[in-house]
């Protein structure tokens, strides 16, 4: 089975103040394709830090990072941000919506960006908005929607162009316990019906706990765990 990723020594530092900064030594880690893997460690560890290396946001300048079978190594910026736009989905921590632009318009951007016919954009943006429960609301501009509706509005710009792998920061960090339960259980239903892999940054234990497995990473390293055994670790 191909790995949706597959990450080998890869290391990332940054520079402040003339001293620099280890945040990932040399990491090893894969998440298989269709399964969804948390990734769980205190703030300040680069949970971000090596999303925004997978997905290619921040190029990678030590190891070697790989999204199904495709070394992100010999890519150029260009090459990195279409391989983005057509094999992952990105759900950020604070939605990130285009506040000019309508819902509609917001979640069919990754469409548009790859070229696909209007037409053909928004019959797929319509089932999406139905799968989300927010049809009707596609004219709305994201300013008129609640947290946990602009998430759901951002869950579904990332699924419209059914990504093999879908990166989520802590998509439930802004929302109430109740409205971030129930877009859980959504991104959930969505990601397994669509086949995609996750991987699921979050500091809560009940969201890690539904994922197929737990990665923790700590000191610059990323370990496989068991969630059940970090009950009162410093970990969330
Ligand atoms: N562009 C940057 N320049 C310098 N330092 C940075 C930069 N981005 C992140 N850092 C530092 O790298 C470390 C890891 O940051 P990162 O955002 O990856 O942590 P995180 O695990 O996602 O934390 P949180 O759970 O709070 O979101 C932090 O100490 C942060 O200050
Ligand atoms: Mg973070």
């Amino acid at each position: 089975m191909t790995n949706a990723i597959h990450v080998e020594a890869l290391t990332h530092s940054y520079t402040r103040a003339d001293s620099r900064t280890l945040i990932l030594d040399s990491v090893e880690m894969s998440v298989p394709s269709g399964q969804s893997v948390a990734l769980i460690g205190r703030s300040g560890s680069g949970k971000s830090t090596l999303l925004n290396l997978i997905s290619g946001l921040e190029p990678v300048k030590q190891g070697n990072v790989s999204i199904n079978g495709q070394s992100l190594l010999n890519l150029n910026d260009h090459q990195r941000t279409r391989l983005r736009g057509r094999q992952i989905g990105f759900i950020y921590q604070a939605f990130n919506l285009i506040h000019t632009l309508s819902v509609k318009d917001n979640v069919a951007l990754p469409l548009a960006l790859s070229g696909v016919h209007s037409g053909t954009a928004y019959a797929r943006v319509k089932q999406l908005m139905d799968a989300v429960g927010l049809a009707g609301r596609e004219e709305d501009y994201p300013d008129r929607l609640s947290g946990g509706e602009q998430q759901r509005v951002a869950i579904a710009r990332a699924l419209v162009h059914e990504p093999a792998l879908i990166l989520a920061d802590e998509p439930t960090g802004n929302l109430d316990a109740n409205s971030g339960r129930q877009v859980m259980q959504l991104l959930r239903d969505l990601v397994q019906q669509q086949g995609s892999a996750m991987l699921l940054v979050t500091h809560s234990q009940e969201v890690a706990r539904s994922a197929d497995s737990a990665l923790l990473l700590n000191n610059g390293k990323v370990e496989v765990v068991d969630t059940l055994a970090l009950e009162q670790s410093a970990a969330w």
